[in-house]
């Protein structure tokens, strides 16, 4: 069984209005998420048939929680960048009607109460979405492709006096060339 690695990201220093001490903690969890889901998946074979029920549900938890972690911090560059050939720019303007129609429909799921991500997604057959995934399982869209990933765990945001200057800080932060990228992948 193959086992999976962390990936050796580090967006810090210098992300503006994120502090480096909020990004070292974070990336403390996301290795965390690898850790455990490494764990559950060598458990898995010789764990009684009553363990298995919870390992099954635990290992996805665990491998959604790498992998979302893993779109999150790939997307983050101090200061934001500028998309160059503005793909995901023409994508929300055909899904949502207007660049501004998508950004307050992705901020008000933001305002979503509870642990969980804002994530908008280029879905087959559908087109563009933007969905709300409750803690890192409950709610992920089937075939979905994750373009933009917002965490909306506690731990994203401690550091603020409230959510929305956490998502305006990361929104300053964001390579749209990284996100243009997943769009042309889909
Ligand atoms: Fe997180």
């Amino acid at each position: 069984m193959q086992t999976k690695q962390p990936i050796p990201f580090d967006p810090s220093p210098g992300l503006i209005g994120i502090p480096d001490s909020n990004i070292q903690r974070h990336l403390g969890l996301y290795h965390g998420y690898v850790k455990r889901f490494n764990y559950c998946r060598e458990d898995m074979p010789s764990a009684s048939a009553c363990a298995k029920y919870g390992l099954l549900s635990q290992v996805n938890n665990e491998c959604n929680g790498a992998l979302l972690h893993e779109l999150y911090f790939s997307q983050l560059i101090s200061g934001g960048r500028a998309s160059k050939n503005n793909a995901f720019w023409m994508f929300v303007e055909q899904a949502f009607g207007s660049v501004k129609a998508w950004q307050r429909n992705i901020i008000e799921i933001c305002h979503t109460p509870g642990p969980g991500w804002a994530i908008t997604y280029h879905v087959p057959y559908v087109g563009g979405m933007n969905s709300h995934v409750k803690g890192h399982s409950d709610g992920v869209i089937v075939g979905g492709e994750p373009l933009l990933v917002i965490d909306l765990w506690e731990h994203a945001y401690e550091c603020y006096a409230t959510k929305m200057e956490y998502v305006q800080a990361l929104f300053a932060n964001i390579d749209w060339n990284v996100i243009d990228v997943r769009v042309a992948d889909t």
